[in-house]
Parts: C-alpha cells; sequence; structure tokens
C-alpha cells in the first residue's frame, strides 16, 4: 500500500480532528468550573514550585481575515490602557492568593498583538509582573510579534525586561495569497525585526507560517520557505490553516474556491517538512522545527518535549497561570478559562478580582487519556510500561487503549513489547490516533465500562 492510500484509508483527507493542544480541548470546558474554583486551585500551588504565567492581550491594530485567534482591531489605546489597568488587578489579585515564595519558571505574552502596547504601557506591566513574581532558575521570556506593528522603543523594552524568546508571525510571503488572507507583510519589514532581535543578543527566535492558504501554491510556497531561511529562525511552526468561518467571521472574506484541496493541503506539508529537514533543522510532532541545539529540538531529543496552548514546548511545569480575556490556566487539578469577551473580563475582574468563566475537572481517567494523547502526539508513541508505571491502578483503561490502537491501527503502527510506535509513513495520522483515544475511552466518547 503506497503511503497516500494508508493515509486515504485512514480517512486523513476527510477529517476534521482537534489539535489536542490540551486534553480536553477546551469546547469540553464547562460552567461548573469558575473563579471559585480558580482560587483554590491557586492557593493549592505547591510550595515552591515553579509556575509558567500567560498573558494574552486580545488587540490588533489590523484584523486579519485569516485570523482565528481570540482578538479585537482597535485604532486608538484607550481600550488598551484600561485593558492593561485591569490586567494589573488580576495579576494583584492572583499574587494575594497564591502561595508566598512562587517563582515565574516561563513568562508568555501572547495576542492578538502584544507589541501593540506602547513601550510605557509594556513597562508598567512588565514591572507589576517582576514585582509580583520572582524568576527561578532559567527563567524564559517569550512574545509573539506582529513585525508590521513593532515598534524599535517597544521591542527594546522588551529586551531590557529579559524577553529572551520571541515568535513572528509571517503565514507567507506571497503578494497573491498575502491579499487574499488581508495580511500585508513586506520581507524588509520582517527582515529589519528579525534582524534588531538578533542584534540585540536573543536566545531563540521562532516564525509561524500557514500552509493551505488561498492561492497558495507548490511553487510560491517554496518560495516563501526560501525566504524565511534567509531570517535563520531557531524554531518554525508551519500550522495547517484552519477555515472556521462559523467561527472566525472574518474568514468569509476568503472564498472557499481559492483554498487548496486536502491533497494539495498535504503535499504542501510535504514541501515544508522537505525544505526544513535539508537545512538540518529537526522536524518536532506535527507542525514544529527547530534547530538541533535549540531547546525544543533538545527536549524533543530526550523525551520530554510537551504540548501546550501554543503547540509544542519544552516546558515542563504542570501549572499555568493565564491573565487576561479567555485565557485558559491549567493545574494539577484542571483547568479554568477566563470569561471570553474583553468586556464580560473587565467586569468579573472588577467584581471578583479573578475571571474565571469556565473549565474542566480532570478526573483519574482523564488524566491517564491525557498522557496517551500527549505520548501519541508529542512522541508519536504508546508506552504501556511507563504508562502503567505512571498509572498503576488504571491497567484496564491503559490495556483497552492499546487494544483499540493495536486493532484500529494495525497497518499503521509497529509493536515490539510495550512499545507501540507510529510508522514514519503514518505520522500525519496521530491526530486521528488522538481522536480514536478520545472517542473510546475519552470524553468525546465517554469511556463507561467499570474501571
Ligand atoms: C495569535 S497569532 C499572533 C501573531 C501576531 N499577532 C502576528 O500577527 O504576527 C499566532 C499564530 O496563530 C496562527 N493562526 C492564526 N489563525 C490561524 C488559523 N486560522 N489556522 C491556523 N493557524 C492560525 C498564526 O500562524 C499566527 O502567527
Ligand atoms: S494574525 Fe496577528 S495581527 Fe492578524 S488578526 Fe491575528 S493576532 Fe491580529
Amino acid at each position: 500500500m503506497t503511503q497516500i492510500d494508508l493515509l486515504r484509508r485512514h480517512g486523513l483527507f476527510d477529517a476534521k480532528v482537534p489539535r489536542y493542544t490540551s486534553y480536553p480541548p477546551a469546547n469540553h470546558f464547562g460552567q461548573s468550573v469558575g473563579a471559585d474554583v480558580q482560587c483554590d486551585w491557586i492557593a493549592a500551588i505547591p510550595q515552591g514550585r515553579a509556575v509558567s504565567v500567560y498573558i494574552h492581550i486580545p488587540f490588533c491594530r489590523r484584523l486579519c481575515w485569516f485570523c482565528a485567534c481570540r482578538t479585537q482591531g482597535t485604532s486608538t489605546m484607550r481600550p488598551v490602557d484600561a485593558y492593561v489597568d485591569q490586567l494589573l488587578l488580576e495579576l494583584a489579585q492572583l499574587r494575594r492568593l497564591a502561595p508566598a515564595g512562587l517563582m515565574m519558571g516561563r513568562l508568555h505574552l501572547g495576542g492578538g498583538t502584544p507589541t501593540i502596547l506602547p513601550a510605557k504601557t509594556m513597562a508598567r506591566l512588565l514591572r507589576a509582573v517582576f514585582t509580583a513574581f520572582d524568576r527561578a532558575d532559567d527563567f524564559e521570556f517569550s512574545v509573539e510579534i506582529d513585525p508590521t506593528d513593532a515598534a524599535p522603543d517597544l521591542l527594546q523594552t522588551l529586551i531590557d525586561f529579559g524577553m529572551n524568546r520571541a515568535s513572528i508571525g509571517v503565514q507567507d510571503f506571497a503578494p497573491a495569497v498575502q491579499k487574499a488572507i488581508g495580511r500585508p507583510q513586506s520581507l524588509d519589514q520582517t527582515q529589519s525585526v528579525a534582524q534588531f532581535l538578533r542584534d540585540a543578543g536573543l536566545r531563540s527566535l521562532n516564525v509561524d507560517l500557514l500552509y493551505g492558504l488561498p492561492h497558495q501554491t507548490p511553487d510560491s510556497f517554496r518560495r516563501t520557505l526560501d525566504h524565511v531561511a534567509d531570517l535563520c529562525p531557531d524554531r518554525l511552526a508551519i500550522y495547517g490553516y484552519a477555515h472556521v468561518p462559523w467561527m472566525s467571521k472574518r474568514q468569509v472574506m476568503i472564498k472557499d474556491d481559492t483554498l487548496p484541496d486536502a491533497m494539495a493541503r498535504f503535499e504542501l506539508a510535504g514541501i515544508a517538512h522537505d525544505a526544513m529537514t535539508s537545512q538540518g533543522l529537526r522536524a518536532i510532532g506535527i507542525d514544529h522545527f527547530a534547530n538541533p541545539s535549540d531547546r525544543l529540538a533538545r527536549a524533543d531529543a530526550n523525551g520530554t518535549l510537551r504540548r501546550n496552548f501554543q503547540g509544542y514546548t519544552d516546558d515542563q511545569s504542570e501549572t499555568l497561570l493565564g491573565l487576561g480575556a479567555s485565557a485558559i490556566s491549567a493545574f494539577g487539578q484542571g483547568f479554568v478559562q477566563n470569561a471570553v469577551a474583553t468586556s464580560a473580563w473587565h467586569d468579573r475582574v472588577g467584581q471578583d478580582g479573578l475571571a474565571g468563566q469556565k473549565g474542566y475537572v480532570l478526573t483519574p481517567q482523564d488524566k491517564v487519556v491525557s498522557q496517551i494523547i500527549a505520548d501519541l502526539m508529542c512522541r508519536f508513541a504508546f508506552d504501556r510500561d511507563a504508562l502503567l508505571q505512571q498509572f498503576p491502578d488504571q491497567s484496564n483503561l491503559i490495556a483497552s487503549a492499546r487494544a483499540m490502537l493495536s486493532e484500529r491501527f494495525g497497518d499503521a503502527i509497529t509493536e515490539d513489547g510495550n512499545l507501540l510506535q507510529l510508522r514514519p509513513e503514518a505520522k500525519p495520522l496521530v491526530r486521528i490516533m488522538a481522536r480514536h483515544v478520545d472517542s473510546f475511552i475519552g470524553v468525546s466518547g465517554g469511556y463507561s465500562a467499570a474501571i
């Protein structure tokens, strides 16, 4: 059977499956978890643990048509200033509730466009964050940067506060593609931001690209990949474009008949894979690439790669504290998502100090499913021994998942004792396998057998 036949047989070209940046995915969060539970979980963070902090800035000066992120357009700084004032209140409440001596291992500013903040406002926010939390050893501070909206004084402020990793949005450099996705962005602008960051001594530079965009062709995408190679990124995230106009209304500007079909998307993903690996970058998980000396590649090589809401990460912290509208916090006990609309988040922070609105309490079974899906997504493997060691009283659940994978995906895997692995040519199926685990024993299907 050819690779295409194998992938087609398992439904790759018809499937709509979650990206499993979390298990369960956020659409399974419910109203039974809110600010009360959030307070309890924050207070219960084990002493002496380093936590990760995520701050969401949901504003952009422009709204690109392709974008499915939680963001809103603004042409003035008034709502941005009011938002930062409220973030400081939320931060103060978080600090009051959290155990003393909490250290911050990671800080990530995402959006939207964090670089929309004027330098002074950014400094005000970062001073408050660094006053609230001491930095752990090996602290990492990363920011999502739109190169068309990143003033030099703002970039310098981020560097002065210790930003050591940055992610630049590119998507595609082809003019026809940029026009069709409503995102003009010149090569010069992008190069000059990358150069500024390099000259300032940034440790790791990531570039985001998308395949499956309107009017993208193999030739045009190869040219984009060549331009990106000239930027010498340490990491790349090359995501498949998610066309979800029913969720992200601005995507109605992108006509269905301009989009590459499933086979063409598969070809574009392969072009990206070959271009990046031939330049010596390591392919990581389903959509990332990294220089072998970069921390992400090292985590992949030593088996400690993890998945978080940004994609793949080497961050090992169990606790992620999310601030801002729609931000998600992760704890050992489960997830809490802040109110999604900026106005609702603003009101809740004003009333209660915290804005948790929905979430999910992980059961012991969920934790097993979560680990199985993380192992598949990060390592393309299912290691029965390792799972049994971590969850000794969940042997039935682990055995069921293993039997289902063996039976359903026999032609896509190899099995050697405890270890089940995807064949290299079957790796594109990994999300479908994760989805089967989810429907068979997880929240999407509801494992009901007595365990
Ligand atoms: C929240 S955006 C922030 C980027 C920053 N504002 C910029 O414009 O450069 C982060 C990334 O999400 C990805 N993204 C946004 N919409 C997407 C979609 N519909 N499908 C797949 N990835 C998407 C893009 O690669 C984007 O760079
Ligand atoms: S891609 Fe970036 S700038 Fe464009 S709408 Fe999304 S978050 Fe805003």
